[in-house]
């Protein structure tokens, strides 16, 4: 028997590229798992009316870890006219998988490194070596949102007193979008981000957030950010509001370390962080919780891409990497991300985003041959 269990979804478009390169190098690895496909995506939902069905979750429940490719999304009645005319019209949405695996798991901690590899000729400066903790499950990404707003619910919220800047007018039509952000999200995240610090030797943590003016939710994770740091006194504890964050990002990303961040600005920042070292074919990350993660490359399923092995398929590699430094197989993970580094720094082998004419898996096999 396999040593790992490993739930293996490729997803759509691109997804499927990515992941077929990324085999190439776990199998020359002699990566001990047994893969199990599992249906997840797009196509699943035309048919089914659930991207992410039953038989999935409880597969789910049973691996060690996941890898997972990309899914296309889109807008509610775009999604609701690709379904099979069956189904069209009782009811089914499309909520994002991805998403939903997050919240449904707890997968409370979302890890994105950012590292300029050298010779990479799409970084944006030499040595920058990110790492973003972004939380995973809340915040605005809550879903509990309500257009329009109930009646009872209007009511309740016209006795705080800035409603009146809002909603003095009854046929005033309101949209809300609840962000939710609680003691536990705050501490898993936080925690996560000091705990990786100290293992990796890593000199400094920067929280983003926004205090000054999201008081109650961001005043929290600030809270509990600052009272979780004084625990790691050998760590520098840093706080830069969101936005001042972005331009220092661009204008001094070398003085970053670690990050951590509630989602949405986490989903913000990390692509902004992504495109410092060359853009989201070199973005990976993993989805950790306490009993599953679920690793993917940051990239989505590029559809007009798809099928043609023409994307970088370094992310989804790294992703691969994150879920063996996860197994604890570092040495395994050290091995692959060395390879990547020298077929970067080599630059013979490339996709077409880093200026070459290779395939995905033409780059993937020359990383295999690093190993
Ligand atoms: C990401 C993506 C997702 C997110 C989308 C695909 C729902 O942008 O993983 O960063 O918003 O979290
Ligand atoms: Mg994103």
């Amino acid at each position: 028997m396999a040593k790992y269990k490993i739930a293996w979804m490729p997803g759509d478009g691109i997804g499927i590229d990515v992941m077929d390169a990324t085999r190439i190098v776990l199998d020359v690895l002699k990566f001990d798992a047994e893969y199990i496909f599992t249906d997840i995506g797009w196509e699943i939902w035309r048919k089914e009316g659930d991207p992410l069905p039953k038989r999935t979750i409880d597969l789910l429940n049973s691996v060690d870890a996941a890898l997972f490719g990309a899914i296309t999304s889109k807008p509610k009645d775009e999604a609701e006219a690709e379904l099979l005319p069956e189904l069209k019209g009782k009811g089914y949405k499309y909520i994002s998988p991805i998403v939903r695996m997050r919240q449904m798991f707890n997968l409370y901690s979302n890890i994105r490194p950012c590292k300029a590899y050298k010779g990479n000729p799409l970084n944006f400066k030499d040595d920058i070596d990110i790492v973003v903790f972004r939380e995973n499950t809340e915040d605005l990404y809550s879903a509990v949102e309500f257009f329009p707003v109930p009646e009872d619910l209007r009511i309740l919220l016209n006795k705080h007193p800035k409603m009146k800047d809002f909603a003095n007018d009854p046929n005033d039509e309101m949209a809300l979008s609840l962000r939710i952000i609680t003691k536990d999200g705050c501490t898993n995240i936080v925690r996560s981000a000091f705990e990786y610090a100290k293992k990796y030797r890593r000199k400094k943590v920067t929280l983003i957030e926004k205090p000054n003016v999201i008081r109650e939710t961001s005043g929290m994770m600030t809270r509990i950010a600052r009272a979780i740091s004084r625990e790691y006194p050998e760590i520098k504890f840093d706080e830069v509001n969101v936005d001042a964050a972005c331009m220092w990002l661009v204008k001094n990303p070398e003085s970053f370390d670690v990050i951590v961040t509630s989602n949405m600005f986490g989903d913000i920042v990390s692509d902004l962080a992504a495109q410092l070292v060359g853009g989201l074919g070199f973005a990976s990350s993993g989805n950790i919780g306490d009993k599953l993660a679920i690793f993917e490359p940051t990239h989505g399923s590029a559809p007009k891409y798809a099928g043609q092995y023409k994307v970088n398929p370094i992310a989804c590699i790294l992703a691969a990497k994150l879920m063996l430094d996860y197994l604890k197989e570092e040495k395994a993970a050290v091995r692959i991300e060395n390879a990547i580094a020298r077929v970067i720094a080599e630059g013979k082998i490339r996709t077409y985003d880093m200026g070459g004419k290779n395939t995905s898996l033409e780059v993937a096999r020359e990383i295999a041959s690093n190993l």
